[in-house]
């Protein structure tokens, strides 16, 4: 371990112990204590999974970056490992930026962006890419040779980070976030035979202004014969209910070709329309699945546990597929199922009018109900979770403008608590909801759309209301389950 990383272990243990853990989350990732941001390097190697992160061990808001780093056997029991990577040394002065993970013949290879100001006050800085290695999956080491590249190309703003990399045949790529001189969001494309030594190969793909001003954490991967181009663009103006945080994560499905580094593709779309959802990645596992997990907060959001000593956390791991009109649909490992202890089966069948409430004495809960829409009169259906009135958290389907809508007016953000995107069903609506004790995760239609928001309500208000407007819902079973704390030993440490 490195001096800069034992040092760092030690700072995290002090603030783990100070920290107050009323909304300490009992099934997601988060580190020991302190800021966290994107998911990095997710990839399953000898077996187990792999989940670093950005983070700084020193404080609880966002300062030089480091890589945290969990393991895991099944996706939901989560262990936390020493830290990977600490900033500091000449390629990385100021930060280990965001990047991914490849397994080269046994060989835990990382590859992120090394962060350097020149001009910190006025956000002037230059970026590069660095590679570290570790046999045992644990302890990583620089390569000698980083920066394995070391600038931009000469078209190029100062924005160069986010490796991605994958193998197609026998040559290692590259992409990388990036803009032009005039600030145009694009993509660009190096190749490798070993990882160390990199070829520029150009722009795979340039947006116009209406795509943002830079394009972070890319990703691109094969799923159903299609490549799919995903990515989290800054600076993509609201319009309506689309693209109302401040930066979101999207993706384009289109064919590419690697001979004239070609892409075509179709309309961006949004992965999630919650609040807290960002520079997300994925990882092929062994059993074949596309599994992506992101952020689960965002930039400005309202983060109230920066007062409690912590920050961030990751979104359960997600499979994504392409359904028959190529839409990305995305659900929950099912491995969540591990998960859960006992079964409340709260409705079995039938016809609820006005409204129906279950006491449930958990806080780390799944719910999920499906009304049927054939069978009901009402022109607005839901739920409302972790309580009903002075703070609720509420999940609502009109009928007759076809939104689904999540409102967290009343648990615990300040400001814009209102989130709602287009969705259509004229038969059954099903909703699977993770919730935990800051967040709520919502699943509705096996993955035709998504919602992820951090939830903050001031006191343990837990139980269940099915709701209606302007008539009556057919509500064909309403269950939950509570679900374990993996992290059960942070609550009884002392
Ligand atoms: C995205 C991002 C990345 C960068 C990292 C820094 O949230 O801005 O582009 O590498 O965070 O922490």
């Amino acid at each position: 371990m490195s001096n800069n990383t034992k040092q760092a272990e030690e700072a995290l243990k002090q603030s783990a112990a100070k920290m107050n853990k009323r909304y300490r989350l009992g099934y997601h990732i988060m580190a020991p204590a302190n800021w966290i941001n994107d998911p990095n390097g997710l990839i399953q190697f000898n077996g187990e999974y792999h989940v670093f992160y950005q983070h700084h061990p020193y404080d609880e808001n966002w300062g030089p970056m480091h890589w945290g780093h969990v393991k895991s056997r099944d996706l939901v029991h989560w262990e936390h490992c020493p830290i990977a990577l600490a900033p500091g040394d000449a390629c990385d002065l100021d930060g280990c930026f965001s990047g991914s993970a490849v397994d080269n013949n046994g060989e835990l290879t990382l590859i992120y962006t090394g962060h350097q100001y020149i001009d910190q006050p006025n956000n002037i800085f230059s970026q590069n890419q660095n590679v570290a290695v570790s046999t045992d999956g644990i302890h990583f080491t620089k390569l000698k040779e980083n920066p394995v590249i070391a600038e931009p190309p000469t078209d190029s703003s100062q924005h160069f980070r986010d490796p991605k990399v994958w193998k197609n045949e026998d040559t290692w790529y590259m992409i990388l976030g990036n803009s032009t001189k005039e600030d145009l969001p694009r993509v660009i494309l190096y190749s490798s035979p070993d990882l160390k030594t990199w070829t520029y190969q150009g722009v795979l793909l340039q947006g116009d202004k209406s795509m943002g001003f830079m394009w972070e954490c890319p990703d691109f991967f094969e799923l159903n014969g299609k490549h799919i181009f995903m990515f989290s663009p800054q600076g993509i103006n609201a319009r309506g209910d689309k693209y109302n945080n401040l930066f979101q994560t999207g993706y384009y499905v289109g064919e590419y070709n690697y001979e004239r580094n070609e892409y075509i593709h179709g309309e961006f779309l949004e992965l999630d329309n919650g609040h807290d959802f960002y520079a997300v990645q994925t990882f092929l596992d062994d059993q074949g699945r596309r599994i992506a997990m992101g952020w689960m907060d965002m930039w400005e959001s309202d983060m109230p546990t920066k007062g409690d000593g912590w920050c961030g956390a990751m979104t359960i791991p997600r499979v994504i597929t392409l359904d028959e009109n190529n839409k990305m649909l995305m659900n929950p490992v099912e491995e969540m199922k591990l998960l859960r202890q006992s079964k409340h089966v709260l409705y079995q069948k039938g016809t609820i009018r006005e409204s129906y409430f279950e006491n449930v004495e958990a806080d780390l809960l799944e719910v999920k109900v499906v009304f049927d829409l054939t069978k009901s009169t009402a022109d607005l259906v839901g739920l409302k979770l972790r309580g009903t009135g002075q703070e609720e958290t509420v999940i609502t389907y009109s009928i007759p403008d076809q939104k689904l809508k999540l409102n967290c007016s009343k648990s615990g953000k300040k400001t814009d608590g209102v989130r709602q995107t287009a969705f259509k069903t004229e038969g059954q609506l099903t909703l699977q909801i993770f919730l935990d004790r800051s967040s709520i995760e919502i699943f509705a239609n096996e993955g035709q759309a998504t919602m992820t928001s951090r939830i903050y309500t001031s006191e343990k208000l837990l139980g269940i209301e099915v709701i209606t407007e302007g008539g009556d819902v057919y509500v064909n079973g309403l269950t939950c389950w509570e679900l374990n704390d993996i992290w059960q030993q942070e609550k009884s440490a002392p």
